[in-house]
């Protein structure tokens, strides 16, 4: 699917200093099985996943969804259902459930509201989640105009809204300074969503992760990729010459770029602490194409600051559940949502200048055509990857080089299984 560089890595490496696949490689571990049958399909398994994945910052959404104070919106987040509302002081988040009797308290997928009432015993919260009217409420816990809804962490950087179970704030601040140079150059805090589109597919959530971690297959799957864009890991699949070819249009357009003032590679993977990571990094897409479109030209009006068009891709990923591209003209981001121990949701979603008008300046469906292209691809093989691996005499296999970055998130989700019981997680507040 994504087609990442360096959490194998996950330490400072610039893009350009040197050989990027020698980099790209050199923490290899090839002792690193892919995941096993038990890993992907014990329920045991998957509950232990969710508190891994409690811990994690996962892009939501942007603040273009939330035109008002009071408009709210569910997402489920790491097995939970959470409701993201605008208020006065910005954005708040909690479990969506009453502090009386548990009874859901939104249950619609987003609306407006000026205060959260519970359908059950009619509770009102108001919209940073405090306690406003218990009617004969003598419980020594609650405490009106104090006790308050389970919260979630919220936070915005450039427009979008990123949350998280039980995160700590520290890391998504260290992420932040990753993105932050990149989104402020895109302006992403003035896009606008475009559209988005949602799957449900059977598989566990790891088996997603794992295709996208990797581009070992985009020769195989994605032809629409391999003539549009030239990214490192798809031509060292290719052959040598080709990766050397692209290396110098790389040094190429890191010149040109960097004179013009743009953002470029040079990027790093950033692991703040053990159970967290994120990257971020610009690249070209190759020597022709400007954008990732049906003819690699620009399918919407230039985003952010850019004055021309430049070809560059920033490619980021926050944890193993959320994925960014942004374009000269448009954003791109994919979330994994794993639903139980062998169903996963994809939500993609695509962002454009914010006051670009769609059928005058763009078409949703060039928009969205690439990714949306690349996604089915690797979700039918995914689904073989499944049905495969459900087999009761699989056994895991060996990656590659050339999914260093799988056989680093088989690794990294391995330590924080083992880690799980050691780690003191900080309950809601
Ligand atoms: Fe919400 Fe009783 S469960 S008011
Ligand atoms: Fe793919």
């Amino acid at each position: 699917m994504l087609h990442s560089k360096c959490l194998s890595g996950l330490k400072k490496t610039k893009i350009f200093s040197g050989d990027y696949m020698a980099n790209y490689y050199q923490d290899f571990d090839a002792s690193v099985p892919s995941f096993s049958r038990h890993e992907l399909q014990s329920v045991e398994n998957f509950e232990a996943d969710l508190k891994i994945l409690a811990r994690q910052w996962v892009l939501l959404d942007h603040i273009s969804s939330f035109s008002a104070v009071g408009d709210y919106k569910v997402f489920q987040l790491a097995g939970e259902s959470v409701v993201i509302v605008r208020n006065e002081q910005g954005f708040s988040g909690f479990l969506n459930f009453c502090l009386h009797r548990g009874a859901k308290l939104c249950n619609k997928s987003h609306g407006r509201q000026s205060a959260f009432t519970c359908p059950y015993h009619a509770w009102r919260y108001d919209l940073t989640g405090v306690l406003q009217q218990a009617t004969a409420c003598t419980s020594k816990r609650i405490t009106v105009g104090e006790s308050r809804l389970k919260e979630v962490s919220v936070r915005v950087e450039a427009g979008l809204i990123f949350a998280s179970l039980q995160a700590e704030h520290s890391t998504f601040s260290a992420s932040a300074e990753l993105f932050a140079p990149f989104l402020a150059w895109h302006n992403t805090s003035a896009a606008k969503i475009a559209g988005s589109k949602r799957f449900v597919a059977k598989g566990n959530w790891k088996l997603f992760a794992d295709n996208f971690f990797e581009c070992y297959h985009c020769r195989v799957l994605h032809p629409e990729m391999c003539e549009l864009a030239v990214h490192p890991k798809i031509t060292s699949t290719i052959s040598a010459v080709q990766h050397e070819q692209y290396m110098a249009v790389a040094q190429d357009w890191y010149e040109k770029v960097a004179a013009l003032g743009h953002p470029v590679g040079e990027r790093q993977s950033l692991m703040p602490e053990q159970e967290h990571f994120s990257v971020m990094y610009r690249v070209p897409v190759d020597s022709v194409s400007l954008t990732l479109s049906k003819t690699g030209q620009l399918v919407a009006p230039l985003m952010g600051q850019a004055k021309v068009a430049d070809g560059g891709e920033t490619f980021g990923y926050l944890g193993p559940l959320t994925l960014l591209n942004i374009y000269n003209d448009y954003g791109y981001s994919l979330r994994l949502n794993p639903i139980s121990v062998d169903e996963t949701e994809l939500i993609l979603t695509w962002f454009v200048a914010g006051d670009a008008v769609e059928g005058k300046d763009y078409q949703f469906a060039e928009v969205s055509w690439f990714w949306l292209t690349t996604v089915q691809q690797d979700l039918e093989i995914i689904e073989l990857a499944r049905q495969g691996t459900s087999s009761r005499f699989y056994q895991p296999g060996d990656y590659t080089m050339l999914e260093a970055d799988s056989a680093g998130f088989a690794s990294w989700y391995r330590r924080q299984l083992q880690q799980q019981n050691q780690i003191k997680v900080p309950d809601l507040v």
